[in-house]
């Protein structure tokens, strides 16, 4: 069994922050959310990863992910020149896959249960495609299935006006080599793409196997904002050890499940847990509650901050509270006690609440 991580687009739906990165690698809990796919995958004895990476944004991501000696499995950058669709992405890493049943996952899904137990189903099932489900409110966003008895797909369809049911397709499947052939079948999309959704169902019309498995715990398709909040709020909810490496002086109070990192330093300030706090961190007179990450080098200074999450090198000066925001890398936001003005540079599809 292979693991194949799709890692390529530009991210544009979470703008402004990924202009300057790839979706994959915005933190949660201060760890990419590619590093937990990866994590899932080597988790369940996958010894070979091809990761699937666009012109845009593949650098980026080769630098964070590193090679073999870091992760312990043997680690492929697979280039994909357009962005032209999730089967497309497989169609590229066919030389990689080579005729071995593999996973394939999203790079920017993050699911609150360990993948080993689907391949186990797979095996069992002698499936050709198990696709893992979920139920949502919003259906018409993702590919949909309907389900026939003991969890046999009967239909599946891309983001579809009228839903057959609520359950969406989470981006981890587990596909045999027949996945290629039904590859080879379709034609682009409305989208223009290659949709994996149209080679599933069309494996279903070959009457392959195709079953199903209903995801139980939570599954955040980090796409926006408010995912991103809630991504990172499950997160540090089940996954955080207290773990404080960096200074706390005699003033201030650290409580619960709070990660300080090497060379960060509060000084006369809260700190309710969980949080994480990266490295080479200032908080300074300030109170930082609960659900809040804060990236590395970032600074907090007689503010307080709860549910957020702030990017490497951010800047929070001076604000009497800071809720539900998502600061990006090296921003800063600060109050001028003198003026009564706002004085705001703003980037491009920015968002502020005031
Ligand atoms: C893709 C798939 C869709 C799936 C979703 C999960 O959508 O096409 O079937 O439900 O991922 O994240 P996209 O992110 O390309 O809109």
């Amino acid at each position: 069994m292979k693991g194949l991580i799709l890692s390529g687009g530009k991210g544009t739906r979470l703008r402004p922050i990924t202009y300057t990165g790839a979706k994959q690698l915005i933190p949660v809990a201060n760890r990419p959310i590619l590093f937990y796919v990866l994590d899932n995958l080597i988790h369940a004895g996958i010894k070979e990863i091809g990761i699937i990476i666009s012109p845009e944004t593949g650098k980026e991501i080769k630098e964070a992910v590193g090679d073999e000696n870091r992760w312990g499995v043997g680690i492929r950058y697979i280039l994909q020149k357009q962005p032209a669709g999730l089967a497309h992405a497989v169609k590229t890493a066919r030389n990689f896959l080579k005729k071995e049943p593999f996973v394939m996952y999203l790079g920017d899904n993050l699911i609150g249960a360990r993948i080993g137990g689907l391949i186990e189903t797979f095996y069992k099932d002698r499936a050709d495609a198990l696709i893992l489900l979920k139920q949502v409110e919003n259906p018409t966003q993702f590919g949909v299935a309907e389900i026939g008895r003991y969890g046999r797909v009967k239909r599946l369809i891309e983001k579809p006006k009228k839903p057959p049911s609520n359950l969406a397709l989470v981006g981890v499947y587990v596909f045999s080599h027949y996945i290629h052939d039904a590859i080879n079948k379709i034609s682009p999309s409305w989208r223009g793409e290659l949709e994996i959704t149209d080679a599933i169902q069309r494996l279903i019309e070959m009457k392959r196997r195709v079953t199903s498995h209903i995801l139980d715990e939570w599954w955040l398709d980090t796409g926006k904002k408010d995912d991103l909040l809630a991504a990172n709020t499950l997160v540090l909810d089940e996954w955080i050890k207290r773990d404080v490496k960096g200074s706390v002086d005699q003033e201030s109070r650290v409580m619960g499940r709070v990660v300080i990192g090497n060379g960060s330093r509060v000084i006369r300030s809260t700190i309710r847990g969980p949080v994480v706090i990266g490295e080479g961190c200032q908080i300074e007179d300030s109170f930082v509650g609960p659900f809040t990450s804060i990236g590395n080098k970032a600074t907090v200074l007689n503010s307080v901050i709860e549910h957020s999450v702030l990017l490497e090198g951010a800047e929070v000066i001076l604000i009497d509270r800071l809720e539900d925001s998502l600061i990006g890398r090296n921003a800063r936001v600060q109050r001028y006690n003198k003026y009564r003005a706002f004085r705001l540079v703003i980037g491009d599809d920015s968002s502020i609440e005031i």
